[in-house]
């Protein structure tokens, strides 16, 4: 079955739209944009939340009260939200980052991002999210998680071994580049 954009909408505004925004470019670091990013992965990590796959006290009680439909539905309708333009704040990181994005970390056996998130960071339907424009903070507290084991849903596995790989300040670096891409 598919998802209803329409059929969202209550749902988006009662418990969404206070820490994702409505058009899903959410303003503040901790809380992800999630506007365009592909369907299905939208809609995995909303099971995962609901099954305790992915680990998150805050996502975990949003999605206790929905339906299978339900999750479909604000997948749909939050990949249909157009994300707005972003820069990076702090240039000469960013700079540092993009090298990472684009050809990995040499010797550290770190791949480049791009060839799984895509050259601008759009992201590969299905598996592979956008990252174009996401918080940094966010990014990194991700890379972390990753590194940690904290998020160790199945499809993380790839982003595990090479987060595992990565120091904090390649970490920092990509996440700089990824916030104004
Ligand atoms: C993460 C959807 C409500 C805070 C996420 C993600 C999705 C999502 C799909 C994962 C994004 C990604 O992997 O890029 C939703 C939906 C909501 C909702 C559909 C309404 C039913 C909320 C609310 C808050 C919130 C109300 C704040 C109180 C967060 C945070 C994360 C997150 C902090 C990151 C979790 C982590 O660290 O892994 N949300 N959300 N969300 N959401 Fe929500
Ligand atoms: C997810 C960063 C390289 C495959 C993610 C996420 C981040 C990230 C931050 C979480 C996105 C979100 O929560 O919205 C990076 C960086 C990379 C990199 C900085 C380069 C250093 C790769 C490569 C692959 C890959 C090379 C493929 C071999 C994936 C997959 C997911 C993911 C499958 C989704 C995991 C899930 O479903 O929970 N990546 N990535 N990534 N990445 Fe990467």
């Amino acid at each position: 079955s598919k998802g209803d954009p329409k059929a969202a909408e209550s749902i988006v505004n009662q418990l969404c739209a206070g820490c994702h925004a409505v058009d899903g470019n959410s303003p503040a670091a901790a809380n992800p944009k999630l506007a365009g990013l592909n369907a299905e992965y939208l809609n995995k990590q909303l099971n995962e939340f609901k099954s305790g796959a992915r680990q998150s006290p805050v996502m975990s009680g949003m999605v206790a009260s929905l339906s299978p439909q339900d999750m479909l539905n604000l997948a749909a309708y939050y990949s249909a939200q157009q994300p707005k333009p972003a820069t990076a704040k702090d240039k000469e990181l960013a700079l540092a980052g993009q090298k990472i994005y684009r050809g990995g970390v040499q010797g550290a056996g770190v791949p480049a991002c791009a060839s799984c998130h895509g050259p601008q960071g759009q992201g590969i339907p299905a598996q592979f999210p956008r990252l174009a424009g996401q918080h940094g903070d966010y990014i990194y507290a991700q890379l972390e998680a990753f590194r940690l084991g904290n998020r160790a849903n199945d499809a993380a596995k790839m982003m595990r071994s090479i987060a595992t790989k990565m120091t904090d300040a390649d970490m920092k670096a990509v996440a700089a580049y990824i916030e104004g891409l």
